[in-house]
């Protein structure tokens, strides 16, 4: 492979500080001694120095859920890449479509985010994904390719192979419903195609495109064997250290 498989957890907003550090402790005793995979846990922005001091000794890297494209200024309650990059933090997911639903993000405003993470030499996950209406209409893939395009658009080769594509189409979040291994890397494989013609073929190649949606330990190693689908971004099942590890190890 030329590419990362990164396992990475969605808290979203679940766990205090000190849940954060008995997770970590509780992960350090079922951690493998080798592992092939990144992994990555992205905590509530409050969280984030606990969850560095607790996971450093475990090559678990910290990620933010979220970032702000201005560098500072006026903006009450929003939190920069410089502040996440400082802290210590690797990746921060940009475009969830919780925050495009609930929180008004556009493919507009993850483009400018997208930017600013990268800027600040911030992994950005960027998660893309249809909803039932639109797998419904058909327009599955012209809906991922407007998203992943807008969420590039300006951002040089060189910078484009550090993101991270997650596919999580809306109607497997949080449902226990999950697409299938054949429909999820369908879809992951459109995704590095439409890389390949903003970019060209050595840059898709590089980038690591995850799955997401009701990922856990039963249907991780299908949805991993294939090809284009090179880790998860695990909400549910990542809250529970044992079913954490079992996906780690579904991925080595
Ligand atoms: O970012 C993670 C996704 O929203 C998946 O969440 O695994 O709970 O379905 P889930």
């Amino acid at each position: 492979r030329y590419r990362k498989t990164i396992i990475a957890g969605n808290w979203k907003m679940n766990k205090t500080a000190s849940e954060t550090k008995k997770f970590a402790e509780e992960l350090k005793r079922l951690l493998p001694r080798t592992k092939w995979c990144d992994i990555v846990v992205c905590v509530p922005a409050v969280n984030i120095p606990a969850a560095l001091k607790a996971f450093k000794d475990l090559r678990v890297s910290v990620g933010a859920q979220n970032v702000f494209y201005e560098k500072s200024g006026a903006y009450t309650g929003e939190v920069s890449a410089d502040m996440l990059k400082d802290l210590g933090v690797k990746y921060v997911i940009v475009g969830h479509s919780e925050r495009r639903q609930m929180f008004g993000e556009t493919d507009f405003s993850v483009n400018k985010k997208v930017i600013a993470a990268l800027e600040a030499d911030l992994h950005p996950i960027i998660c893309v994904g249809e909803t039932l209406d639109q797998r419904e209409l058909g327009v599955t893939m012209e809906l991922i390719a407007l998203q992943v395009k807008s969420a590039l658009a300006g951002v040089p080769a060189e910078k484009a192979r550090r993101c991270v594509i997650a596919y999580e189409p809306v109607w497997a979040i949080g449902t226990g419903k999950t697409a299938t291994a054949q429909q999820a890397a369908e879809v992951c494989t459109f995704i590095r195609a439409t890389i390949r013609h903003l970019y060209g073929a050595r840059i898709a190649r590089s980038v690591t495109v995850q799955y997401g949606g009701s990922m856990k330990p039963s249907n991780a190693r299908e949805l991993l064997a294939e090809l284009d689908i090179d880790g998860g971004l695990i909400g549910g099942a990542s809250l529970e250290a044992e079913q954490f590890i079992e996906i780690i190890n579904a991925a080595n």
